[in-house]
Parts: structure tokens; sequence; C-alpha cells
């Protein structure tokens, strides 16, 4: 029979509950405590899940008592270090929601120690797992677009009725840009690479009681001379969205997270045309979309712990390791500081 694993979890909010709704349908996990700092939100989550777990308000005093093959961090954002190090040090694996942390010595400190606890890490970047953009990477992989030469992303979303519990959201740290921006960042460095440069500017003309700039736009230099632009909006006032478009030499795809195609975009043939024939007329006649049906799951959850699992039982590799997860917060970092200082900012990996 199959190993079980024993999980334990600290932050029973709402994305805490969207992990435990996604375990009920993950083979072989047993939920054996919860913490959260409102122990009330651990104990409803306890009784709605049926786990019969022990319930904590407090993870150092979870983690002394209890041995985990499995520690998942769903805490408000500025909690995720400290908890995720002193999981690995009980001997747990990992998954830490993203972003991983809101600095860069903290993701250094939470890297040490995985290091020194030879146990995984790994961090919700779960772009990575939602279907189109999986199709697309793949789509791109395979070399129907030719080759990438501009790749942009968003993240638009209202967050102004979700300042999370005691308002996290709203604490000055939580740059939107590494709060929510990581999502498509991630998704661009994992389709195009790791920018080496980045030039930003933000504003704050929506959310104007929350001392956050709450939209931030971001050019972004890629290998192979790849160009890129990440927005993100926290006040938007539209639908959650991460709209994706990825252009080739040879085709474009257009995507986003919350629709069940994606469309690609294919050349109709090498001959030449002109405006007289209406060749060029409105695009259409000249480049063909091609609708492509994807599911839609932008919080596959259930796919991050099946990655889990298989690399604690099976030793597969993880795609979201530790170090994929501070890297992206070294761009989020350097995208907060160029909108700061007005000015280009390189991205320092050397941590
Ligand atoms: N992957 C995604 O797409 C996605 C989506 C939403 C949220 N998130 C991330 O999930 C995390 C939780 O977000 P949420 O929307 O559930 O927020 P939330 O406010 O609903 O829940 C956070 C919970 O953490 C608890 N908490 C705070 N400090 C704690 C501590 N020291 N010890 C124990 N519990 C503590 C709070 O009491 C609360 O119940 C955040 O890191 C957020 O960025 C990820």
């Amino acid at each position: 029979m199959e190993k079980e694993l024993i999980y334990g979890i600290i932050g029973c909010g709402s994305f805490g509950n969207i992990h435990m709704t996604a375990l009920k349908d993950v083979e072989g996990i047993k939920v054996t405590a919860l913490c959260d700092a409102h122990i009330e939100n651990a104990e409803e989550a306890n009784k709605k899940y049926k786990y019969n777990a022990k319930c904590y308000s407090d993870f150092n005093v979870m983690l002394d008592e209890n041995k985990f093959d499995v520690v998942l961090v769903a805490t408000a954002d500025h909690v995720h270090k400290d908890a995720t190090v002193k999981a690995l040090k009980s001997g747990a694996n990992v998954l830490c929601e993203k972003p991983m942390a809101l600095k860069l010595e903290e993701c250094k400190e939470m890297l040490q120690a995985e290091k020194e606890s030879g146990k995984l890490l790994m961090v919700g970047q779960i772009c990575r797992y939602t279907p189109a953009f999986v199709k697309a990477k793949e789509i791109i992989e395979g070399g129907l677009i030719g080759d990438l030469y501009f790749v942009e992303s968003e993240y638009a979303h209202d967050y102004s009725m979700i300042p999370g519990t005691d308002n996290w959201r709203m604490h000055p740290d939580r740059h939107p840009i590494i709060g929510g921006g990581c999502h498509a960042i991630d998704l661009l460095r994992w389709i195009a690479g790791n920018p080496s440069e980045v030039t930003a500017y933000s504003n704050n003309k929506v959310l104007t009681d929350w001392p956050i700039s709450d939209t931030t736009i971001a050019i972004m230099k890629f290998p192979n001379g790849v160009i890129g632009k990440v927005f993100t909006s926290i006040g938007c006032k539209r639908n959650y969205t991460m709209r994706s478009v990825f252009y080739g030499t040879k085709g474009t795809i257009i995507c986003d997270n919350t629709s069940q195609s994606l469309t690609l975009h294919m050349e109709k043939s090498s001959q030449h045309g002109s405006f007289a024939d209406g060749f060029f007329g409105t695009g259409s006649e000249r480049n063909i979309p091609h609708p492509i049906a994807v599911g839609v799951n932008n919080h596959n959850a259930q796919a991050e712990h099946m990655a889990m699992k298989e690399a604690i039982l099976e030793g597969k590799p993880l795609l979201t390791t530790g170090r994929e997860g501070a890297n992206t917060v070294a761009v989020c970092v350097a995208v907060v500081e160029s909108a700061k200082k007005g000015l280009p900012v390189e991205v320092d990996y050397n941590f």
C-alpha cells in the first residue's frame, strides 16, 4: 500500500480552504493538525472537512508537538518565512503559498533552511498548473509560433473587498507586484526565462486609502533579446484576469486563466497581399485565429499537492521549487525598486 502522507496546515483562511477542498481529491493524505492565529478558523475547517485534527493558534507549538511529511503554509504573506523555516527545521517538506516571501533576505533564509534540512520546499506559483498556460507553453516549446520576441502578462484583480484577515493585504510591505503580480512575473519567467533588467512605473488612483501603489506597469529584458511587459492592478473595476500574450515570429498565443479556450493566431500563407485587395484589411484575413479548448482551473491546488506527493514518494523533480519562487521574488523586488527610483534596475539573482 502507498505510504500515507501526514499533513499539517498553517493558515485556514480562504486560500487554506481552497487547498483543503483540493486535498479531498488527492489520495493518501491525512491532515492531523491545523493552525490559525484565529483558532476558530482552524476549528471550523476541522469540522467542515471532518479531519479530527488537533487545532492550534501558534504554529511553533503545532510544529513542536507533531511530526509531518508535509506542512502547507497558507497564512498571510508576511508569516511565510517564519512558518516555512520552522516547518523545514522540524523535518517536514513544505508547500508555501506565493509569494515565497516579501523580501529577498527572507527567501535566502528559507533556501538555507531547505538546504540544511534536506527537505523539499515548494512555492505555490500555481499558474504553472493552469491548463491554458500549460498548453501555451507546450505550443511554444513545440516550435509552432517560431521564436518568441515579446511576452506579456497581467494580474488584474479588484482587491477592494478582500483586504485579507486583519487587513494583511494593506500592509505597506505587501506591494501588489510582489503579492499578486508575482503570478504574472512567474508565468513570464517560466515561458521566457529570467529577465535581466526591469523598468517600472506605479500609481495609486483607485484604492486611495491603501498605503501602497495599486497599479504598476513594468517592462523587462528577457534572454535572447525577448522583451516583455507585466501589468498589475489591484483596484481595477473589471473581472479577475491574467490575460497573457506570447508573440512569436510565426504566430501568437492569446490566453488567460478564466476562459475555456486560448487563441492561437497563425499566418494563413506566405503569399504577399496588398491593402487594395483587403489582404491587410482587418488582419483577420492574413492571420487566422484558431481557438483551442482548455479546462478552466485558475486555482489548480490539486495539481500542486499531486506534484508534492510525487516528489516525496517517487523522487520526481518539483517544478515550482524554492529557488524558482525566490527568483520570482527577485524580479518583483527589482520592479518595486525601479518604480520607486524611476530608473531601470538590474535583477539580482545572486543570493
Ligand atoms: N495561489 C493563489 O492563487 C493564491 C490566491 C489567494 C491567496 N493566496 C495566498 O494564500 C495566502 C492566504 O491568503 P488568503 O486569501 O487565504 O488570506 P486570508 O486572510 O483569508 O487567510 C489567511 C489566514 O492566515 C491566518 N494567519 C495569519 N497570521 C497567522 C499566523 N502567524 N499563524 C497562523 N495563522 C495565521 C489568518 O488568521 C487567516 O485565517 C497568502 O499568502 C496569499 O497570498 C494565493
